[in-house]
C-alpha cells in the first residue's frame, strides 16, 4: 500500500501521498496542498523542497555520496573523461566507442565562434570580470546562431556546439583581457588540451601541452559536471521553465554561479588564503573570525547545504593536488596553508558541531593555480565544467510530463490596503 502523510488543520484531516526515489529518499507530494487546504509552504532557501524528480545525479549528503546516472564520481574520475561524462549526463548512458568518436568530430567542427563576436569582447572595459563577460556572451550566442534557439536540430549537435563554443569563448575572454591575439583551437588536441592551448599559446612562445596538467583540468571539469538542484542549476531550470531558449537559460546559470557562496567560492578561497599569508600565516585569526557571529566573514571552501560530511569531490581534488604538485615539482605555500587551516577547522568544536567540512572549492583553486589559470578565471573554469549538468537538467525539464512554469508563492508581510496620498499632502516620513 502506498504511504501517505496526514495533515490536521482547523479540525480537518488531509492526506498527501509520499513519493519514494530509487535510493529510498522520501518526499511528501504537496501539489494538491493549496487546492485542498488553502495553505502554502514556507521554506527559505528551499532547504526542504524538492523542485522536481530527476534521474541525472544522486547525492547523499550524510554519507558523502555523489553519482552521475548511478555511476560513482570516484569511478568516473579514475576511468572516464569530461566529454564522456558529459555524454553520460546528457544522454543517460555512456557512449559507445563510435559515438564518442562522432562527438569528438562534432567538437572539432563546432569549436570556432563567429569572428564578429570578438568585437563584443573588445568593447568590455579592461578589468571586467570574465564571469560577467561569459554570461553576456552565452546569451549573445543565440543572436549569432539563431538556428540553435530551438532543439529542432539533433540535440547532440546543439549540445556539442554549446560545449565546444563555450570553451573557445572562455579562452578568448582571457586572451582579450590580456590584450593578446585570440588563439584558434587545434583539431588534433583533446578538449582540455585544446583549452590550455587557446589560453596560453602565443606567437612568440608556443605552449607545450603538459599531459599531467591537461588531465588534471579534465578531472576538475568532470567533478564539477553536475550537482543536482544547486543554485545555478535551479536557476537554469527556473529560467528555462518560461520556455526561454537554452542559451538564455545557461547565461542565467552562469550569473547565478558567479556568487561567492556558490561557484565564486573557488576564487574567494584563494583570496582568503592569500590574505592569511599576508597576515603572516595566522590561520587562527581566520578561524576566530569565521566563528564570530558579529563578523560576516566565513571560512570559504567550508560547509555545504547538502554535504554534512567531507565532500567526495574535495577528497579527489585534494589527492590530485598532492599528486600534480609532486609530479611537477611545484611548491605552493598556499597548499600547506590550506592543509593547516583544514586540520585546525576539523578539530574545532564550532566546525564539528555544525558539520562544516571542506567542499569542492577548498582545494580546487590550488590545482587551477598549478595549471596556470589566473584567479579571476577560476569561476569560469567551474562554469565550463557545470555546462553538461545545466544542459542535462534543462533537457530533462523540457521533456518532463510534470513540467510547469516555475512560480513560487509568498507570505505577504507589507501594509494592508492603504490609500494613495496626493504629493502635496505627503510628509517625508510617509514617502
Ligand atoms: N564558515 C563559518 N561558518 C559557517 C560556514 C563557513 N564556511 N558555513 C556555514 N557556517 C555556519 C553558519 O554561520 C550557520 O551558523 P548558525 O547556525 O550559528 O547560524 C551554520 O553554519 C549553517 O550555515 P547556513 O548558512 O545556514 O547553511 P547553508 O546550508 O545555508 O550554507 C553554504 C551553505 C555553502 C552557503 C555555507 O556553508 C557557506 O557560506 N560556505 C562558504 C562558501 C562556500 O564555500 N561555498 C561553496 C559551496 S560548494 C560549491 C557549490 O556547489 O556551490
Amino acid at each position: 500500500m502506498s504511504e501517505t502523510v496526514k495533515l490536521e488543520f482547523e479540525g480537518k484531516t488531509y492526506e498527501f501521498p509520499v513519493v519514494t526515489g530509487t535510493e529510498g529518499e522520501k518526499a511528501i507530494d504537496i501539489s494538491q496542498l493549496r487546492p485542498k487546504t488553502g495553505l502554502i509552504t514556507l521554506d527559505p532557501g528551499y532547504a526542504n523542497t524538492g523542485s522536481c524528480k530527476s534521474s541525472i545525479t544522486f547525492m547523499d549528503g550524510e554519507k558523502g555520496i555523489l553519482r552521475y546516472r548511478g555511476i560513482p564520481v570516484e569511478q568516473l574520475a579514475e576511468h572516464s573523461s569530461f566529454i564522456e561524462t558529459a555524454y553520460l549526463l546528457i544522454n543517460g548512458r555512456l557512449p559507445t566507442a563510435e559515438e564518442l568518436k562522432q562527438v569528438s568530430i562534432l567538437f572539432n567542427d563546432h569549436s570556432l565562434v563567429h569572428e564578429d563576436m570578438q568585437i563584443f569582447y573588445q568593447n568590455f572595459p579592461r578589468g571586467a570580470h570574465p564571469m560577467g563577460i561569459l554570461s553576456s556572451m552565452a546569451n549573445a550566442l543565440r543572436s549569432f546562431y539563431p538556428e540553435l534557439q530551438t532543439i529542432e536540430e539533433e540535440i547532440n549537435i546543439t549540445v556539442t556546439r554549446l560545449l565546444s563554443k563555450m570553451r573557445t569563448m572562455a579562452a578568448m575572454s582571457y586572451k582579450i583581457s590580456r590584450g593578446h591575439k585570440v588563439v584558434y583551437p587545434r583539431p588534433d588536441y583533446r578538449y582540455s588540451a585544446n583549452f590550455l592551448h587557446m589560453m596560453f599559446d602565443t606567437p612568440v612562445k608556443p605552449y607545450q601541452i603538459n599531459e599531467t596538467l591537461a588531465k588534471a583540468l579534465d578531472v576538475f571539469w568532470l567533478l564539477h559536471a553536475d550537482h543536482e538542484q544547486n543554485c545555478s542549476t535551479s536557476t537554469v531550470r527556473l529560467v528555462g521553465s518560461g520556455r526561454v531558449n537554452l542559451y538564455a537559460a545557461i547565461s542565467a546559470g552562469i550569473a547565478a554561479l558567479w556568487g561567492p557562496l556558490h561557484g565564486g567560492a573557488n576564487q574567494a578561497v584563494i583570496e582568503m588564503l592569500e590574505d592569511i599569508q599576508r597576515d603572516g600565516g595566522n590561520h587562527q585569526r581566520a578561524i576566530a573570525r569565521a566563528k564570530d557571529k558579529k563578523d560576516p566573514f566565513r571560512l570559504m571552501g567550508f560547509g555545504h547545504r547538502v554535504y554534512k560530511t567531507y565532500d567526495p569531490r574535495a577528497k579527489i581534488i585534494k589527492k590530485m593536488c598532492d599528486k600534480i604538485l609532486e609530479e611537477l615539482n611545484i611548491n605552493d605555500p598556499l597548499l600547506d596553508l590550506a592543509k593547516e587551516l583544514e586540520e585546525v577547522a576539523l578539530t574545532d568544536d564550532y566546525f564539528i558541531e555544525k558539520n562544516l567540512y571542506p567542499n569542492v572549492d577548498f582545494y580546487s583553486g590550488i590545482v587551477l593555480r598549478a595549471i596556470g589559470i589566473p584567479t579571476n578565471m577560476f569561476t569560469v573554469m567551474f562554469a565550463i565544467g557545470r555546462l553538461p549538468g545545466w544542459i542535462a537538467q534543462w533537457k530533462e525539464s523540457m521533456d518532463d510530463p510534470m513540467w510547469k512554469l516555475g512560480r513560487p508563492r509568498q507570505i505577504y508581510t507589507g501594509p494592508s490596503i492603504t490609500d494613495y496620498i496626493p504629493i502635496h499632502e505627503r510628509h517625508r516620513c510617509q514617502a
